[in-house]
């Protein structure tokens, strides 16, 4: 195996890719499509499994050992297990997927058998009427059928769940949302509400930050201690007094730039080297237009190298003036600003 490490103006590796695998999606989260109409990549332009198999093996030459397949929701892409199953046998050391849990248990079978190694998946609310107002669907029971599904089989090690928390919306369910991970053996992770590309109805009055969130959570179970850990991983991890552990990712109020190994590759192949970029590189064009393995690699490690992406921290930088990143008229005229189609 390799050991070649690209690295960028601050330092930062290229370590992790994020694969979207389709920008569609069966629900509509509050934080992340409430618009009614979407602008949805063509057809035509979703690059088949060869050619996200092609991009993969470049990014992997240049250092990357992480891998996330996102979305939309990856579970909506047809015959998904068949892409990861050919992943799987990539020289990397982490195949991990972020899905909204709705079809994994018709999946869970196959995703095991394809080489998975983890999922995350999102949770935000344990109330039924809750996911249905926050999600516009009715998908509750199957997501907690999914969540339980995993737990019962070999991906349960790995299991994540991602709660964004909403002021006024599920901020009166961490404590239960801590409990319902412990039942289930995950980890569960605290998420900021980000202001990223179609979180069109953002405000900063509607944010929990992370102080607050520890806060809130020590006035019912005691301080939290926060564990000495390095790494790029976004979450910073707790423990309780009881001896559970938790995570936050405060991206919105206290981001983790100065560590990001993250890029992110569209489903038609757009490369974003940061969530709040406003351009990306069309490495689907120059995978189509027939550049050599040679030359893909030459232009993702010119743009690695000259990548000075801090993306969160201008956000915050912006103190009182900060509202969504993008209105919804933008976005529908070019939908790769959309975190849905970025890959969560
Ligand atoms: P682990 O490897 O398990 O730590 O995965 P992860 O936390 O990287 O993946 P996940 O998809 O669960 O990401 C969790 C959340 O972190 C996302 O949904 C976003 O809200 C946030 N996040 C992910 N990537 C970025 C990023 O590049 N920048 C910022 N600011 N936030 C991000
Ligand atoms: N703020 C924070 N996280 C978000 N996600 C999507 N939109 C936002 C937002 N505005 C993340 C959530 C979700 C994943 C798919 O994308 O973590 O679980
Ligand atoms: Fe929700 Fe994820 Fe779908 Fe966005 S992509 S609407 S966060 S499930």
């Amino acid at each position: 195996m390799t050991s070649v490490v690209t690295h960028d103006r601050l330092g930062r590796p290229l370590s992790n890719l994020r694969l979207s695998v389709t920008d569609r999606c069966n629900l509509r989260c509050a934080y992340c499509m409430p618009e009614a109409t979407y602008t949805w990549l063509p057809n035509p332009e979703i690059l088949s499994f060869e050619e996200i198999e092609t991009l993969v093996d470049r990014f992997v030459s240049l250092g990357v050992r992480k891998l996330r397949l996102t979305g939309g929701e990856p579970l909506v892409r047809r015959e998904l297990p068949t892409l990861i199953a050919r992943l799987a046998k990539k020289p990397i050391d982490d195949l991990a997927m972020t899905t909204n849990g709705v079809l994994l248990t018709e999946h869970l079978a196959d995703l095991v058998s394809s080489g998975l190694h983890r999922v995350t998946v999102s949770l935000d609310t344990l109330s039924p009427s809750r996911f249905k107002a926050l999600t516009g669907r009715d998908h509750h029971a199957h997501v907690l059928a999914g969540i339980d599904a995993v737990a019962a089989s070999p991906l349960r090690a790995g299991l994540k769940l991602d709660a964004v928390v909403i002021r006024g919306v599920n901020d009166g369910e961490l404590v239960p949302l801590l409990d319902y991970a412990g039942r289930v053996g995950a980890e569960l992770r605290f998420i900021e509400y980000m202001d990223v590309g179609g979180a069109t109805k953002w405000s900063a009055q509607n944010v929990v930050s992370g102080q607050q969130l520890l806060s809130a959570i020590a006035a019912t179970l005691g301080p939290a201690e926060p564990l000495k850990e390095d790494g790029s991983a976004p979450a910073r991890r707790f423990r309780l007094p009881d001896g559970r552990i938790f995570g936050l990712i405060t991206s919105t109020t206290q981001p983790f730039c100065r560590t990001c190994d993250r890029a992110r590759l569209t489903a038609d192949g757009h490369w974003y080297t940061c969530l709040y970029a406003r351009t990306g590189v069309d490495l689907k064009k120059a995978l189509r237009s027939g550049q050599s393995p040679a030359e893909l690699e030459q232009l993702i490690a010119s743009v690695w190298t000259g990548r000075n992406d801090r993306g969160a921290e201008e956000r915050v930088a912006l103190r009182d003036q900060r509202g969504p990143l993008a209105g919804a008229d933008s976005l529908r005229a070019d939908p790769h600003l959309e975190m849905h189609t970025r890959g969560g």
